[in-house]
């Protein structure tokens, strides 16, 4: 007999959808695994106005309604359900950013912005205009704490005082340690959440210092997946926070297993175009988004925490954001499946999602799939 679960629609608290060409082809992907998500703003230009964000709104629904059969299915030309997807705008952290231009984003007017995403100076992809340390904003923080609007870290440090780079490995742990105590302490009443938590040292932190509705952590498909061994030999799977060792690994799955209310699903599908993930210099960012629920669940079977899934997925991420869960659902079946080809842009561009079986070990098999 065949094996089903039916679940609330999950919420995916963190994803990259980029503009034009990418944001069309990648779009309708997210919108047929999850109801809502909190969208990324660290697009070219950025995300720094609510004006901005409104737009950036219009050009994600516009990509996921009034589809065409032929574009409404995935790249292993299955058919996908798109409809009714709700995007969460935010805006970036940049030295642009205003008291003023927060209070407009919680009032909702011109568009309601549900969280604000800081990104060290340098450390991943267009995060140029970062602060160097999160502490310099402190008008911005007084006032998002102020009126509850949710802070989202990239919480590595990436340059010393000297401004010479740390080592990336060591990153999340030294923003842990050094940075995190002093922004709660200086904001106790700010909502934060540490994005794509991926080392020991950060799962161990919030573990211990975790509290729905005011410091919350979310996690990738990648970092439960993959150890430093895979990932360094994969161009694919080079991403900001870089994936760590098995001790790392081992401690996130660990974590999320423990079914914590302030632990829940954010995805960081981030695409790039074939030519930029495989160049040397290689673009971070890992896209999961065909397949980012599935590899979820086939991770929580491994770890005998399917009872903790629906929290994880779709009712812990909006709980932080104030809303309620989706009252729709999904049902994935246990059936094995690969993913073989890449998503191809209306431009032509190739974007391999991961655990494809060409640029993997090749034998990649995904245990889980969600019926349409
Ligand atoms: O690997 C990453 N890619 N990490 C980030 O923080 C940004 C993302 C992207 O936008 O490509
Ligand atoms: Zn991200």
């Amino acid at each position: 007999m065949s094996k089903t679960i039916t679940l609330k629609k999950p919420f995916d608290a963190h994803v990259h959808l980029r503009r034009g060409a990418m944001l069309r082809a990648v779009t309708p992907l997210t919108a047929a695994e999850f109801g809502r998500a909190i969208i990324m703003p660290n697009t070219e230009p950025p995300i720094e106005t609510v004006e901005q964000a409104a737009e950036y709104k219009k050009e994600i629904l516009a990509a996921c309604g009034g589809l065409t059969s032929a574009e409404s299915r995935n790249p292993q030309g299955d058919a996908l359900r798109v409809s009714g997807f709700e995007p969460l705008m935010t805006l970036y952290l940049t030295k642009n950013l205003t008291p003023a231009e927060i209070e407009k984003g919680i009032a909702g007017d011109v568009c309601k912005i549900s969280a604000v995403k800081s990104y060290p100076y340098g450390a991943t992809t267009n995060s140029q205009w970062g602060y160097r340390s999160i502490l310099e904003a402190a008008n911005v923080l007084k006032k998002m704490e102020e009126v509850g609007m949710p802070l989202l870290l990239h919480g590595e440090v990436h340059l010393n005082e000297d401004d010479e780079e740390e080592d990336p490995y060591d990153g999340e742990r030294l923003f842990i340690t050094d940075v995190l105590p002093r922004l709660l302490d200086t904001y106790p009443k700010l909502k934060v959440s540490l994005e794509h938590l991926s080392s020991e040292n950060a799962a161990a932190f919030i573990e211990k210092n975790g509290e729905a509705g005011r410091l919350v952590a979310t996690v990738t498909p990648h970092h439960l997946l993959y150890g430093r061994h895979e990932a360094e030999s994969n161009p694919l799977l080079k991403v900001k926070p870089l994936i760590k060792d098995e001790k790392s690994k081992n401690a996130v799955r660990a974590l999320v297993a423990k079914g914590l209310p302030f632990v829940f699903a954010g995805t960081d599908s981030a695409p790039h175009p074939e030519a930029k993930k495989l160049s040397p210099t290689g673009a971070f960012g890992i896209f999961s988004a065909p397949a980012a629920v599935e590899l979820y669940t086939q991770v929580f079977e491994e770890l005998g925490a399917l009872d903790k899934l629906e929290n994880f997925l779709s009712v812990n991420g909006p709980r932080f954001y104030g809303l309620e869960p989706s009252s729709k659902t999904i049902t994935l079946m246990k059936k094995d499946w690969q993913v073989t080809e890449p998503v191809v842009t209306d431009e032509g561009d190739k974007v391999w999602p991961i655990c494809n079986t060409v640029h993997g070990s090749g034998s990649e098999t995904i245990r889980w799939k969600i019926q349409n």
